[in-house]
């Protein structure tokens, strides 16, 4: 039983927000209704008000940090983030803590109420960068539907490469846009590039070039399901499908392990004054000289181009980081 205050209904939101600001609200449990008047629990008897005794119901008090839901030996081992994509959450898990996966799956479904399926991220692997995935709590496919930036994408962590870590990143180049660009994105994956520059900006043509099947089949879906006109897909080697184009203002190359392999084939199809988004793995303290000597290294090669930017994308190792490379191509 739970010592409450009775209020006539029409008095009620007034009396509770006095009660508050009194500190005396009870918010371990729930107001009732009984007949014309409600019952609210309070912590002691305040003046002025008839007092009673009522069975009132346990407010349940909502955890969303999911290392709460833990053992507290381990806590300090837990990934402190995780990636949600659509209904789907991809979470590496630490090898010390391995044997409390599942546990850690259940924990992370409870405090994300839009979640429906948690899978153990293994690792990306092989060219097309595909996770090796394993289903850790909750049920369903792992194809599912993401929102980013007023665009809706279908896409499987399991078949193909998404990051939605770089949903800032996208909207800043799509920010960068000017109208009529012919832009090529050489590695797209499902298409998030070039469907949030499509919805946020008004190049004349975006060719969208990805070598896996899967991510064709996701990116040639998504520009139907965003009703996106200006988007061509392509299937098929980034080297080789580039010299079928035309020149681009503007080409993105988001494959960060080894992007500064395909910098020549960009650059040679980069117009003067062009920009090229490289995506590269760099060790902190050698990022900014490794880039320079590549800007160099292309000068060199006839292909002249000036490093306009450089921006960390996010940590990948203790001492190594994601860079974005803003590179223009000089005539
Ligand atoms: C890191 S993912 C980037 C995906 C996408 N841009 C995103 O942000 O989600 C790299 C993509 O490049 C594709 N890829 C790898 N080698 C390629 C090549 N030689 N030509 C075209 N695509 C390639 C992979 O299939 C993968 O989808």
């Amino acid at each position: 039983m739970v010592l409450c205050v009775r209020v006539p209904k029409s008095e009620g939101n007034h009396v509770r927000l006095s009660l508050k600001e009194r500190g005396l609200l009870d918010v371990g449990h729930r107001i009732a209704a009984d007949g014309d008047s409600l019952l609210i629990p309070v912590l002691s008897a305040p003046e002025g008000y008839e007092c009673l005794e009522a069975d009132l119901a346990e407010n349940e008090h909502r955890e969303t940090d999911y290392r709460m839901l833990l053992p507290e030996g381990i806590r300090s081992h837990l990934p402190t983030s995780y990636d949600c994509i659509g209904d789907v959450i991809v979470v590496k898990i630490p090898e010390e803590i391995s044997e409390h996966a599942e546990d850690i799956g259940r924990a992370l479904l409870q405090v994300n109420s839009n979640a429906r399926l948690v899978l153990e991220d293994g690792g990306v692997k092989g060219e097309l960068r595909v996770r090796d995935l394993r289903p850790l709590a909750g049920t369903g496919p792992s194809e599912t539907r993401h929102r980013e930036s007023g665009v809706t994408m279908i896409t499987d962590p399991a078949k193909v490469y998404f990051n939605p870590r770089l949903a800032t990143e996208r909207m800043r180049v799509a920010s960068l846009v000017r109208d009529g660009e012919t832009i090529i994105d050489m590695f797209a994956g499902v298409a998030p590039f070039p469907l949030v520059i499509a919805k946020h900006a008004h190049p004349s043509v975006i060719y969208s070039i990805d070598l896996n099947p899967d991510a064709y089949a996701y990116m040639s879906e998504n520009i139907r399901l965003n009703r996106t006109g200006c988007i061509v897909p392509i299937l098929g080697d980034a080297v080789e499908e580039i010299e079928k184009l035309p020149m681009a203002d503007r080409v993105i190359m988001n494959l960060p392990q080894i992007a500064y392999r395909f910098l020549p084939d960009a650059l040679s199809h980069t117009k003067g004054g062009g920009i090229v988004h490289m995506h590269t793995i760099r060790e902190r303290a050698d990022a900014e000289r490794e880039a320079q000597a590549l800007i160099d290294d292309m000068s060199a090669r006839g292909l002249r181009c000036r490093l306009e930017g450089m921006r960390e994308l996010k940590t990948y190792s203790p001492t190594a980081s994601v860079y974005v490379l803003d590179i223009v191509r000089l005539s």
